[in-house]
């Protein structure tokens, strides 16, 4: 089932990256669907952020939107076509949709950063100077050059998430997939790979990103998907993060913005919905609450 949440309506077909319609997906020997009847849409650059708990789905809702994972029943639409999971269908939809794994060991096996970027590209039976073009674009992208030469194994786990995206984002497809993109990195390794994301939405690509972190979803997301027990709710990041009951159904807390405007009293649509720390310390001083003496230089 899908809640639409709001005033949250689906885009039109010229402006949807990815639809899913009346979407089973299951595993064998599992007694539920994983996802029951789940239909939503993916609208052409905009930011979705994929919210659940751990084991609420995910990573399947992701791979059937990739091609990986077929449906039992239902249907993807790519393309504004409904996806043929044959070895032409899933080809071409590999080369508008791209899924980067949660872990990235899942997907490098070449034997240097360049050649692993070039394996997408090469396997389309590109020229190798289109090849060559395609990995210096994604290296520069994903601010990789300096470690273009490198083994693969002998970079940190937070280079080798964005070789991966960079691996992705050489195909040039025009939907991103990224699976918990975040989980795992240390907050440096969190900014730079939100600074790829961004210089990815720059490129013109369309981003979508599952994780179970709120905080990252309320100050990143125009929209956001909430996976429960094999329902979806689709809304604006709003509707659906403002939404205390879906929260709690979903095992996940309030944004830190509204869970502090909550404890103060304030509702956030008065306040404009602040999504940062520069946005709540604006609203605070505007409602005249100053830093207590002696800690004014803190923050
Ligand atoms: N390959 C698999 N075989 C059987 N069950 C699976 C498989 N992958 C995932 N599941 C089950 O499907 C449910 C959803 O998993 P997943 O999509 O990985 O969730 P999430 O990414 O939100 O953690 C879980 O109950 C999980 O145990
Ligand atoms: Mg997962």
């Amino acid at each position: 089932m899908t809640h639409r949440l709001g005033s949250w309506t689906p885009p039109d077909d010229a402006d949807t990256a990815l639809a899913l319609r009346g979407v089973h997906a299951r595993y064998p020997g599992a007694s539920a669907d994983v996802l029951d009847c789940v239909s939503l849409t993916i609208g052409l650059g905009r930011r979705t952020a994929v919210l659940g708990a751990n084991g609420s789905g995910k990573t399947t809702l992701l791979r059937v939107l990739s091609g990986a994972h077929r449906p039992a029943a239902g249907t993807v639409i790519s393309g504004g076509r409904p996806l043929d999971h044959g070895r032409r269908g899933l080809t071409a939809h590999r080369q508008r949709v791209q899924l980067v794994t949660q872990d990235p060991d899942d997907q490098l096996f070449s034997a240097d950063v360049r050649a692993d970027v070039g394996y997408g590209p090469t396997n389309l039976g590109l020229p190798p100077e289109e090849v060559v073009a395609r990995v210096d674009e994604a290296l520069d992208v994903l601010s990789l050059c300096d470690l273009a030469d490198r083994p693969v194994h002998r970079l940190s786990f937070g280079q080798r998430k964005r070789v991966a995206v960079a691996g992705a984002l050489a195909m040039r497809s025009d939907v991103l997939l990224l699976d918990e993109p975040t989980a795992g990195l240390d907050p440096v390794g969190v900014a730079e790979m939100l600074d790829a994301v961004a210089a990815l939405e720059r490129h013109g690509t369309t981003v979508v990103l599952s994780t179970h972190d709120v905080d990252l979803a309320w100050r990143w997301a125009d929209e956001v998907v909430v996976v429960v027990d094999g329902v979806v709710s689709q809304g604006s990041v709003r509707d659906a993060l403002g939404d205390a009951d879906l929260l709690a159904r979903a095992r996940l807390e309030q944004p830190w913005p509204l869970a502090l405007l909550g404890s103060l009293g304030m509702e956030p649509a008065q306040y404009g919905w602040p999504r940062t720390h520069t946005d709540v310390a604006a609203v605070l001083a505007r409602d005249g609450v100053t830093p207590v003496a002696g800690e004014a230089g803190r923050t």
